[in-house]
């Protein structure tokens, strides 16, 4: 994967340090990022997409990864940040990222959840319902609660019935979808927030999925806010794929900011301000998940290779039926046909089935690159499995920014 290498051994180094020095340090699982290769794309999309509109922001869904670390990372790159709800705002907000910079979403924010963003002086509210602009306009009508400036600037969710080919449980730009408004009702949105006194309609945000591989729905997700009329912010979403298994071909960022940029030339007002929110495709490939085989199995017309980790500290296989590769770490290269299975008590723990592994026996470290996104965000404890620490690798150099549970962590809810 991107950012690895292979030394004389064929011994896998991440950010340059060997995974054998690494599991030494920190034990397995762990999930290690290569800090040079996630700032190399975070520079990669800001460079690219003011290259190509001035008057704009990238702004990462810190959902794909909300750890303390990576928050400063994007904010460092000079990055905005996406955030969803509540938790992750006071995550964004312990970790110093510019209240200016925040854009939160959200499909049922308590009007708790909407104070603290107003009150914390978020940039932007993206607006998914009436709900939403009700519950603003009672918070702003409280004169204790005064937005950064005297106004809350807001946008609206807009749902343009677009249905690009990805699972169905990351699609979310068509018209069932429970986000945001279609062009119907999110014109009555829009006009109604026109008319309000502390919240500024700033723009319209629509995000149509995830884990997309061609550029043509982006291009109508553009013209479908464009149509919405004329706007100072359009904030166009995230959603382009990564690559995570040698079949995926997702497009480049520049082919894909070509193709979004290419769109909104000509139909967004030349004077507008583009944000967009990129996540899986900014930390996927930056992740390699390390783990130790625990046992080697042959079984019916198969071998079982069981590490030390699994659903717990990566749900997208379960979920979404990702598809990922693995190698030992120490013997990179294919051989016998292995099911990758994690050590939960649950069929569906496969974290890949039917990769090439090169001799496995108990005690070698496996590696599962491309696993930066969203693994981090959906661990848990089931079984309980203690999340895995997060290692940052860069030049050679290592720290951990996030610590492994411990079996107290698993006790420190209990009353
Ligand atoms: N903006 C909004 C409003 C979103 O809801 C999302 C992702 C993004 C941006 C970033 O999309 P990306 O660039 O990462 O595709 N739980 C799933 C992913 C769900 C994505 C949800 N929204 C998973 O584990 O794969």
């Amino acid at each position: 994967p991107p950012g690895t290498r292979l030394d004389g051994d064929g011994t896998l180094l991440i950010g340059g340090c060997p995974v054998t020095e690494l599991a030494e340090r920190y034990g397995t699982p762990a999930l290690l990022v290569d800090e040079g290769a996630l700032r190399a794309r975070a520079r990669t999309y800001a460079d690219g997409l003011a290259a190509r509109w001035p008057n704009s922001r990238v702004v990462f869904a810190s959902k794909a990864f909300p750890c303390t670390a990576v928050y400063r990372l994007m904010a460092e790159e000079g990055l905005g940040a996406d955030v969803a709800g509540g938790g992750e705002l006071a995550l964004a907000l312990a970790a110093g990222t510019d209240p200016a910079a925040l854009v939160v979403h959200g499909n049922a924010r308590t009007t708790g959840e909407l104070r603290a963003a107003v009150e914390a002086g978020a940039g932007l509210i993206v607006v998914d319902g009436f709900d939403d602009i009700d519950r603003l306009e009672r918070i702003l009508a409280d004169d204790r609660c005064v937005p950064a400036g005297g106004e809350q600037g807001v946008l609206v969710r807009v749902t343009p019935d677009i249905r690009p080919a990805t699972h169905a449980a990351v699609s979310t730009g068509q018209a069932d979808s429970k986000f945001g408004l279609l062009p119907a009702p999110a014109k009555e949105a829009i006009a109604r927030l026109r008319g309000s006194d502390r919240l500024r309609l700033d723009g319209v945000h629509v995000h149509i999925g995830s884990q997309i591989l061609d550029t043509e729905p982006f291009r109508r997700a553009v013209e479908a806010v464009a149509a919405l009329g004329d706007f100072a912010v359009y904030d166009l979403g995230g959603g382009l794929g990564a690559r995570y298994s040698y079949d995926d071909h997702p497009p480049s960022v520049a082919a894909y900011l070509d193709a979004l940029i290419g769109a909104a030339r000509g139909v967004l007002p030349a004077a507008a301000r583009i944000l967009i929110e990129p996540g899986r495709s900014m930390v996927a490939e930056a992740g390699v998940s390390l783990y130790r085989a625990v046992t080697v199995k042959r079984g019916a017309g198969a071998t079982f290779v069981a590490i030390d980790g699994g659903m717990g500290d990566n749900l997208e296989v379960s979920l979404y039926r990702q598809r990922f590769e693995a190698t030992v770490a120490t013997r990179v290269g294919g051989g016998e046909t292995c099911r990758l299975v994690g050590r939960h008590c649950e069929s569906g723990d496969e974290l890949v089935t039917g990769v090439p592994l090169r001799d496995p026996r108990p005690g070698d470290l496996i590696a599962v690159p491309a696993t930066g996104a969203y693994t981090y965000a959906l661990s848990n404890n089931y079984n309980g499995a203690l999340r895995p620490p997060v290692v940052f690798c860069r030049d050679g150099r290592h720290r951990a920014v996030v610590r492994r549970e411990t079996y107290a962590d698993l006790l420190r809810r209990d009353l």
